[in-house]
C-alpha cells in the first residue's frame, strides 16, 4: 500500500490528501492548526469541494471510516510510517514582503525525521528558486544527500479552489525533480491521482517558474480587462458583452473584470518574483502596473456606491452580497469584497455583508439576505455565492430606502431594463 504523508490540510491539501485515500493509498495529514486537526479528525470541514455526487464533508467522513486518512499535529509519527512526502503549506505576502517560514518551518520538521529512500514533493507555489537554494539545504539537514538517499522534486499545484477533486484528476500537471529518479518517483506519485498528463520539466525552477507566471498571467490578463471596463463604461457599452464578443475569436481568451483581484494566488505572485528580479536587476513594469490596477478595483467599487448616496455616508447603510474572494467559494482570504468593505466603513458607512458559505465572523456580517438588505440605501454584489436570491427583486426594491436605491453589480448578475422596472439604479464596472 502506498502510505502518504501531506504537510499543510488547507484549500489544496485536505483534497489532496482525500485524492489519494480515496485511491486506496494510506494517507497521513499533518497541520499545525490544532483546531483544524480536531475538526477534520471529527468528520467537519467548511469547504465547498466535491467529487462525483460526493461532498467534501461525506469523502472526509468515508476516509475517517475506511481507516485510509487520518489528521495529525504528530510530525515525527507522521514520516515514520510514510515514504511519500507532499508539502502544500504556503508562502503568505504581508505588505508585499513574502514569508518563507512557514515553508522553512515544515521542511526542518520533515528533516529531523527523513529517512533513505524517502520522497519528498513540494506543491507549494514558490519562488522560482526555492526549493533548489532554500528547501534542499534544509532537507540536507538530515545528513541525508538529495537524489541519493532521499528525492526531491517540486510539481506545481494548479486547482482552483471549488473544483479541487476534478482538477487534481484531470488538469495536466507538471513536474521536474532534483535528479531524474527523483522525478520519476514524482511522477509515479502523482499519476495517482492525475490522469492527464504531467509533463515533466527539464529544471525544478523551469517548473517553479512557469507556475508563478501562470499565475501572474491571469492578474495581467484581469487588469486589462478592469482598464478596459472604464473605456467601455464611458463609451456607453457593456464590458461583459464586449468580452463575450471578443471571445468569440478562437485565439482570444479574455478574463472578466471584477471587484478585485483576489484569493491567495494571483495577488502573491508578483511579490514572489519582485525581490529576485531586483536582486537580479531586472525591471518588471507591467506585471508591477496590472497589481497596482487590480490594487485599485476595490476604491473604485466602493466610489460606485458612494457617489449614488443621497444621504451623507455617515448616516448611509450598504449591503454587501458575497464576501468570499471569488464565486462561489467559502475562501475571504485577500478578498477584494472585504477591501471594498473595508472604504465603505471608512467613509463612515454602516455595512450589512451576507455570504452564507463564508466562515469568518465580522462585526458588519449578517445572517441572511433580508438582514443584509433591509433598511439600506444601496447594494453592492461583490460575489456570486449559492444561497442568495440574487433575483428577488420584489424583496430588494421593498427593503431599500431613500430616494435613490440602487445596486453596484460588478458580476453582471443583473439586467438593466429588469433592475429599473423595480424602480432601483443599477451601477456596472
Ligand atoms: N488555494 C488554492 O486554490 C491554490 C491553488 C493552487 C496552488 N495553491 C498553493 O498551494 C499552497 C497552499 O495553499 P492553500 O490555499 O491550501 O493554503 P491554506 O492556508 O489553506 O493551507 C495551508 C495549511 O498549512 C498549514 N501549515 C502552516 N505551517 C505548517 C507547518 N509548519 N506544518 C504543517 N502545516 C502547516 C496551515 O495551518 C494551513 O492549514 C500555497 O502555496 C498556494 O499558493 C493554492
Amino acid at each position: 500500500m502506498t502510505r502518504v504523508c501531506i504537510f499543510g490540510l488547507g484549500f489544496v491539501g485536505l483534497p489532496l490528501a482525500l485524492s489519494f485515500a480515496m485511491r486506496g493509498c494510506q494517507v497521513t495529514g499533518v497541520d499545525v492548526d490544532k483546531s483544524l486537526v480536531e475538526d477534520l479528525n471529527n468528520g467537519i470541514t467548511h469547504h465547498l469541494e466535491s467529487y462525483g455526487d460526493k461532498s467534501i464533508q461525506e469523502i472526509l467522513r468515508d476516509e475517517l471510516a475506511s481507516g485510509r486518512f487520518q489528521a495529525t499535529l504528530d510530525c515525527t509519527k507522521a514520516l515514520r510510517e510514510c515514504n511519500n512526502i507532499v508539502v502544500t503549506v504556503g508562502i503568505p505576502v504581508e505588505d508585499g514582503r513574502h514569508d518563507l517560514s512557514p515553508v522553512t518551518s515544515v521542511c526542518r520538521s520533515i528533516s529531523q525525521g527523513l529517512k533513505p529512500g524517502d520522497l519528498v514533493i513540494i506543491r507549494s507555489t514558490v519562488i522560482p528558486g526555492t526549493t533548489r537554494s532554500v528547501i534542499l539545504p534544509i532537507l540536507e539537514e538530515s545528513g541525508l544527500k538529495a537524489g541519493q538517499d532521499f528525492f526531491l522534486a517540486y510539481s506545481s499545484e494548479r486547482i482552483a479552489e471549488g473544483k479541487a477533486f476534478y482538477e487534481f484528476e484531470n488538469m495536466p500537471a507538471a513536474v521536474s525533480g532534483i535528479n531524474d529518479i527523483s522525478t520519476e518517483r514524482a511522477h509515479e506519485l502523482i499519476s495517482i491521482v492525475t490522469k492527464a498528463p504531467i509533463t515533466r520539466g527539464s529544471q525544478m525552477e523551469v517548473v517553479e517558474a512557469a507556475k508563478v507566471m501562470e499565475n501572474v498571467s491571469r492578474d495581467v490578463d484581469i487588469a486589462m480587462s478592469q482598464e478596459f471596463a472604464r473605456f467601455a463604461r464611458a463609451l456607453g457599452i457593456d464590458i461583459f458583452e464586449v468580452i463575450k464578443v471578443a471571445n468569440t475569436h478562437q485565439r482570444v481568451n479574455l478574463l472578466t473584470p471584477g471587484p478585485g483581484v483576489g484569493g491567495y494566488c494571483l495577488p502573491n505572485a508578483l511579490y514572489y518574483l519582485l525581490p529576485k528580479a531586483q536582486e537580479m536587476g531586472v525591471e518588471l513594469p507591467l506585471l508591477t502596473t496590472a497589481r497596482q490596477i487590480n490594487d485599485s478595483v476595490p476604491a473604485l467599487v466602493a466610489n460606485l456606491a458612494l457617489r449614488n448616496l443621497t444621504v451623507p455616508p455617515r448616516q448611509a447603510v450598504l449591503a454587501v452580497l458575497g464576501i468570499a474572494m471569488k464565486d462561489y467559494s467559502n475562501d475571504d482570504r485577500i478578498s477584494p469584497a472585504r477591501d471594498v468593505i473595508e472604504h465603505l466603513l471608512q467613509a463612515g458607512c454602516t455595512v450589512k455583508a451576507f455570504d452564507p458559505a463564508v466562515p469568518s465572523r465580522y462585526p458588519f456580517k449578517v445572517d441572511s439576505l433580508e438582514d443584509a438588505v433591509k433598511g439600506a440605501h444601496g447594494i453592492l454584489v461583490l460575489a456570486r455565492q449559492n444561497g442568495i436570491d440574487y433575483q428577488n427583486l420584489a424583496l430588494l426594491r421593498e427593503s431599500l430606502v431613500g430616494p435613490n436605491p440602487f445596486i453596484v453589480d460588478t458580476k453582471n448578475i443583473y439586467s438593466r431594463p429588469e433592475v429599473e422596472s423595480y424602480g432601483l439604479k443599477l451601477e456596472t464596472l
